[in-house]
């Protein structure tokens, strides 16, 4: 058995719920793993490479929306409120919300630390005056905010389809959590990709210079390097496929020969064309948008489309 003192101690320490959802991922079957562990320091990386594709149009669509809805949801919201942006990431878009609304403080959620320090002090420096509290925390989970920011109405923020990667049920219990984190009174922000042709939503997870392949492929390589694996990566191709019956895009890594590894000491065996399923993108139409908001707690108030019904953002009452 590899014992913890065996490893080589430049890696660092196995995240123990890395591990365990990646080990009862692929006993199950189908293989499928939850698509928050693509985003290591090199998956990030990737996503942000991902944003700047030609074919990766939800980022460049939902940056023109806000760039020129955000001074209407400024006047819908009024100023005062706590922005509260849950996943923030590299919060790219947060600018555009943040000068146009007034806001009473800036409170980005995630689960990164790094990634989030460092969009944050590169918040605080274009916004002097305003103040920047990150929270590191996992917002499926109810999220303690600051106590300084107990008594401001806030604005829940959402951007970029993250709620894409839930099912309904999960998409729903989401919106209720963050209903409960953020109190009576908020109000909501989100942006949520829309149905459309499938060469358009294929080409999107499937881009022609193979970066999404590279972020799929990354999440073997991440197990390989953080839990002792010996998945050999080369008998790995991506695929991305619209799965029409739930409306979404999915992500795989399929075996293209049978092949036996292990991981943390766990034998796994695939057989050419079994694949891994990496990830879940669900698009909504309008009613289906609005009918997950009212599910999960929240009204619709506003709704902006971008041209030729790519995105859609809305705004929403607790
Ligand atoms: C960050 C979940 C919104 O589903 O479009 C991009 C992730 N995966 N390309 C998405 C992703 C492959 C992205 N979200």
């Amino acid at each position: 058995m590899l014992l913890e003192r065996d490893r080589d101690s430049s890696q660092p320490m196995a995240d123990p719920a890395f591990r365990q959802d990646i080990i009862q991922g692929l006993s199950c079957s189908p293989k499928s793993t939850p698509p928050i562990w693509f985003y290591d320091r090199r998956g990030s990386e990737l996503f942000e490479d991902i944003t700047q594709l030609a074919e990766y149009y939800p980022t460049r669509v939902e940056t023109a929306m806000l760039a020129a809805h955000c001074a209407e949801v400024g006047a819908l919201t009024g100023p005062g409120r706590a922005v509260v942006e849950f996943g923030a990431g590299s919060a790219i878009k947060t600018p555009y919300l943040l000068s146009a609304i007034n806001p009473a403080a800036y409170i980005p959620v995630d689960i990164s630390g790094d990634f989030l320090r460092e969009s944050s002090a590169a918040l605080a420096s274009r916004f002097p005056g305003l103040p920047v509290v990150p929270v590191e925390a996992d917002f499926t989970k109810v999220v303690n905010l600051p106590h300084g920011i107990s008594a401001m109405p806030k604005l829940g923020f959402f951007p970029g389809s993250t709620i894409g990667n839930m099912t309904a049920a999960e998409g729903v219990d989401l919106l209720r959590t963050m209903r409960a984190s953020l109190g009576s009174g908020a109000m909501l922000l989100i942006g949520m990709d829309r149905v459309k042709d499938v060469d358009t939503l294929v080409a999107a997870y499937d881009d022609a210079a193979g970066v999404t392949g590279q972020f799929n492929m990354n999440l073997l390589v991440r197990i390989n390097r953080e839990l002792g694996g010996t998945i050999p990566v080369d008998a790995f191709t991506h695929r991305a496929i619209w799965n029409d019956d739930a409306a979404r895009i999915e992500m795989h890594l399929e075996a293209l020969r049978d092949i036996d590894f292990t991981v943390d000491n766990c034998r796994f065996s695939m057989r050419e064309g079994e694949t891994i399923h990496t990830e879940n993108s669900h698009k909504y139409g309008p009613r289906d948008a609005r009918l997950l908001l009212r599910a999960g707690g929240w009204e619709p108030v506003r709704e902006w489309t971008a041209p030729g019904d790519m995105f859609a953002m809305i705004l929403a009452q607790a």
